[in-house]
């Protein structure tokens, strides 16, 4: 066993994320990691990240090293309502931060593909992360600017270890386990 800094974000929704939230500082938890593989990390770049839903926890550690990198960074959340725009202080910290809500009642209304940056200003790579419908959305838009595109897949898994092979997913070179060789794919290696 040893000791690591562990920072997350979880919203309660059941018995095991009440007990994530409960945990204070100090506390031992029994996790299994690193599974799976990571987003690109360029340089120098302008980078867009979108995410939504759950997406929104992990595009915060992407922000943070895209931005050591020397990437410009613009993250754009797209969520239901304004209490739902969590974590904007810590995504501001690494670059400029805009929000959709559905209801309009924070950032521009609709979702983050009709927001109007992806208009105005040009991207060299976008990472994408939540709602799947959302991440083919933001996937179409890459595809149309042809700006590359990295998605991270929330299949349902279960052992992590590619033994199950609940998590499966085709790609143009055949069925991936999205556990252990993703959760990170590029949008042309996607049967989408
Ligand atoms: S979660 Fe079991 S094979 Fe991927």
């Amino acid at each position: 066993m040893s000791a690591i800094q562990l920072a997350y974000t979880s919203k309660k929704i059941g018995d095991g994320t009440k007990k994530l939230g409960e945990l204070k500082e100090g506390d031992s938890l029994n996790i299994v990691y690193p599974l799976g593989n990571q987003y690109s990390i360029p340089n120098n770049a302008n980078t867009l990240l979108v995410g939504g839903g759950c997406g929104v926890a992990p595009l915060l550690y992407l922000a943070k090293h895209l931005k050591e990198a020397g990437n410009k960074v613009t993250t754009l959340l797209g969520v239901r309502s304004e209490k739902d725009a969590v974590e904007l202080d810590a995504y501001k910290e690494y670059g400029d931060i805009l929000v959709t809500t559905e209801d309009g009642s924070f950032g521009e209304k609709g979702y983050p593909t009709q927001h109007s940056i992806l208009e105005k200003e040009k991207f060299d790579y976008v990472f994408t992360c939540g709602p799947e419908p959302m991440m083919k959305a933001v996937a179409a838009y890459s595809a149309q600017k042809n700006i590359p595109c990295e998605v991270s897949l929330e299949n349902n898994m279960a052992c992590g270890f590619g033994a199950c092979l609940c998590c499966v997913t085709e790609t143009t070179g055949g069925n991936k386990c999205t556990c252990t060789e993703g959760p990170v794919f590029n949008i042309n290696d996607l049967k989408w």
